[in-house]
């Protein structure tokens, strides 16, 4: 039996255009799902939803650091159905080659904060009611980085480390919707090759590779946490 439109699960995929957004989207889009999926290159999200090719994909530009942006893509998840998801995957590097701390600009590390720790957190507070009443969940893309004091990620790595305390204490806080944090180990991808520029990342794995680790998370819904897509499919399967 065929879903019909305003009961299908609707999702949040912010970063939607290319990478492991594109690739959680087009899985969303294969399931049945709705998604409304953002980036700031008008362009290239637009050239995305051409290729995924489904009504069911809406795009809308934009900045997630943008409170008037983020109220739009909940606004326009609640038109399209029940809000069941928010994928919070959107995320700046910063500045490429990684300055070491050192050398950091102050500026360059306020705009990974604001894209990496209050951009999802705001995305969440202005999603959640939407979240509970409709049994949603909520997943972070976290990264080694912020576990792992590896020199010259101090500032990406701090600002994914900050999104994991968030995390954590928002699982603890929020009872009717667990909220992940989600470690997809890395993948080839233009934020990859930002971090180590000139390098061959043909050996990284392709973000479509990594998603059915992401959707073991949503089938299973396992206590609310921090978990890397590695240990996922192995303590899952
Ligand atoms: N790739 C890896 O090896 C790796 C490893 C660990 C964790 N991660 C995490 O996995 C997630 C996906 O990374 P990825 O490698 O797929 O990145 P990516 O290929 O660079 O894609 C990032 C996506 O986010 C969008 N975006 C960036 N800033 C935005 C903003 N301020 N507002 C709206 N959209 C924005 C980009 O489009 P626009 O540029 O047009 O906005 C693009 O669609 C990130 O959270 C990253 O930290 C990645």
């Amino acid at each position: 039996m065929s879903l019909s439109e305003n009961t299908r699960p609707v999702a949040i995929v912010t970063g939607a255009s290319r990478g492991f957004g594109r690739a959680v989207t087009a899985a969303l889009l294969d399931r049945g799902w709705t998604v409304i999926g953002d980036a700031r290159r008008v362009a290239e999200l637009e050239s995305t939803a051409r290729e995924l090719n489904s009504t069911r994909l809406i795009a809308l530009p934009g900045d997630v650091t943008d409170a008037s942006h983020r109220d739009a893509l909940v606004a326009t998840a609640s038109e399209a159905g029940p809000l069941r998801l928010l994928v919070n995957n959107a995320s700046r590097l910063g500045p490429s080659p990684q300055p070491v701390l050192a050398d950091y600009p102050a500026s360059e590390l306020w705009a990974v904060y604001d894209t990496n720790v209050l951009a999802p957190l705001a995305l969440i507070q202005a999603a959640l009611p939407a979240l509970i009443e409709h049994a949603g969940v909520i997943v972070n893309l976290t990264s080694d980085a912020a576990i792992e004091p590896y020199p010259g990620w101090g500032g990406y790595g701090s600002s994914k480390a900050a999104l994991d305390q968030l995390s954590a204490v928002l699982a603890a806080e929020l009872t009717a919707v667990p909220v992940y944090a989600f470690d997809p180990g890395d993948m080839r991808t233009e934020m990859h090759q930002a971090a180590f520029p000139g390098a061959d990342i043909s050996d990284r794995a392709e973000p479509e590779v990594v998603v059915p680790a992401l959707l073991r998370l949503l089938d299973t819904r396992p206590t609310a946490g921090r978990y890397r897509a590695s240990d996922l499919v192995g303590v899952l399967s």
